[in-house]
């Protein structure tokens, strides 16, 4: 049977939310791989608008939904998710919810820490979601970590707390903070334990059955490529990897398991935090563009940056993540535009004073920062695409666009998607079964 990733090929919020919501009807198993609660994923169900940002999009269908270790876990924000989404109706269990229990626990340190460097970062900071994400990773990668297993073993935390305060202390004396309180630490992991440990196990042995009975597994990436700790627009970028390929070393699985990659692209581009965005407009259609998709951040209710789309920085996150095939989203908030523009290419002017083109997106901050877009225009249309559940109901200009989309970006498009409700979607060809 196939499994479907599903990733963000933008900046993030292309309604991946939405998407794998949909999608989870024809999966067993839902999983997410990477991230943590700095991932805002909203989905519409009839009347009631769900928020997720820990739990997988597959939980609010009652499939068994899954937390790889590559996920940074904040104990206390799974617990208030899964408080809010019990009070909207959604039953969550240790038969259909599971944790990695070699997942990296984000804890209020981590939280100071990002705050404190974000404060101190003036004009240079990154914007980030202040979730303690950053810092989480780090102490991951730094082997300093306390992991969900831990929660197990708490009289046996000593030297491993003796190692991360260390580190801490370090870092807040040079932000003028006093030490981590290492009893109240203590003490708050001591009352949360029991509610993480009652769904943590070895998710990986988990998969590998559920694999071998031949079930569907969905992917659900967070974030977006272009928010990728290497192939992003670093240093305004996430702390883990978000393309594809991490599907599988974050959730134990092989990379043979993760099937058909569904990159998830908005039909204009956005973008939340600081860092470079070449096609951002500062103008009245920026603001349109803003009202009408309602881009306001679900995590933190910022402002979402707005612009017109950029097909070098989707194609080249399609070949980054080996995108398959995309879901094209809010094709609706581009409904009555007199005109719209898609990005072909830049131009950068080198240090010799050369304007050169380039058909893709250069690594370097400030050329990334400097490059200009070449504009295509095409021929807006007046017909409302919103709610469209089916190819003929498009009016024959947004087809053109999305066909000029999916030539531009050289990976066809899979689904189209037309309002934020669940079934406002077009099915053009059916990643489960390709
Ligand atoms: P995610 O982080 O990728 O899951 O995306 P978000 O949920 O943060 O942001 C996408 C927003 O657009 C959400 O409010 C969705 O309800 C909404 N949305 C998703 N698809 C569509 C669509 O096709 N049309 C419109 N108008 N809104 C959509
Ligand atoms: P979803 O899954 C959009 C951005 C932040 C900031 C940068 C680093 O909803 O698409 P972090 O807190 O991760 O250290 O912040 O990444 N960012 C997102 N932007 N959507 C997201 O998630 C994001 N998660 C992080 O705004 O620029
Ligand atoms: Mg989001």
């Amino acid at each position: 049977m196939a499994n479907v990733t599903v990733i963000g090929a933008q900046w993030g919020d292309e309604g991946k939310g939405k998407i794998v919501d949909w999608l989870a009807s024809r999966a067993d198993a839902v999983v997410r791989f990477q991230g943590g609660h700095n991932a805002g994923h909203t989905l519409v169900v009839g009347n009631e608008v769900y928020k997720l940002s820990l739990l997988p999009s597959g939980i609010v269908r009652g499939t068994l939904s899954i937390i790889g270790n590559g996920v940074v876990l904040d104990p206390w924000a799974l617990k208030a998710e899964i408080e809010k989404l019990t009070g909207q109706g959604v039953t969550i269990h240790s038969e259909n919810f599971a944790i990695a229990d070699n997942c990296p626990l984000i804890l209020p340190l981590h939280r100071d820490l990002d705050g404190l460097r974000e404060g101190a970062a003036g004009a240079g900071k990154i914007g980030t979601t202040g979730r303690g994400i950053g810092p989480a990773y780090e102490d991951k990668v730094g082997r300093r970590a306390i992991r969900v297993c831990d929660l197990a073993h708490l009289d046996a935390l000593d030297s491993q707390l003796d190692r991360l305060c260390a580190h801490h202390d370090a870092l807040r004396a040079g932000f003028g903070q006093p030490p981590v309180d290492r009893a109240a630490l203590i003490e708050e992991l001591r009352e949360i334990a029991p509610f993480v440990l009652q769904f943590a196990q070895p998710v990986w042995k988990r998969l590998k059955k559920v694999r071998k009975a031949g079930a569907r597994i969905l992917f659900e990436g967070a974030q977006g490529v272009l928010l990728d700790v290497d192939h992003g627009t670093y240093p305004f970028v996430t702390s883990s990897n978000t393309v594809s390929g991490t599907a599988a070393s974050g959730s134990g699985l092989g990379p043979n398991s993760t099937g058909f990659v569904l990159g998830i692209v908005k039909a204009y581009t956005t973008r939340v935090g600081s860092g470079p965005f070449p096609t951002e407009l500062e103008d009245e259609t920026g603001q349109k563009l803003g009202e009408r998709g309602h881009e306001f951040g679900t995590v933190t209710g910022r402002k979402r940056r707005c612009g017109w789309f950029d097909a070098v920085l989707v194609r080249q996150s399609c070949a980054i993540s080996g995108v398959t095939g995309i879901a094209l989203t809010k094709l609706d908030v581009l409904d009555g535009f007199d005109k719209v523009r898609i990005c072909t290419g830049y131009r950068l002017r080198g240090s010799d004073g050369v304007v050169k083109v380039l058909d893709y997106f250069p690594s370097h901050s400030a050329d990334q920062a400097s490059v200009e877009p070449i504009y295509e225009e095409m021929d807006g249309w007046k017909d409302t695409t919103a709610g469209a559940r089916s190819w003929a109901d498009l009016p024959a200009q947004a087809i053109k666009y999305i066909q000029r989309v999916q030539e531009l970006i050289e990976t066809p498009v899979a689904l189209v998607s037309t309002s934020p409700e669940r079934e406002d979607t077009i099915l053009v060809r059916d990643p489960f079964v390709d």
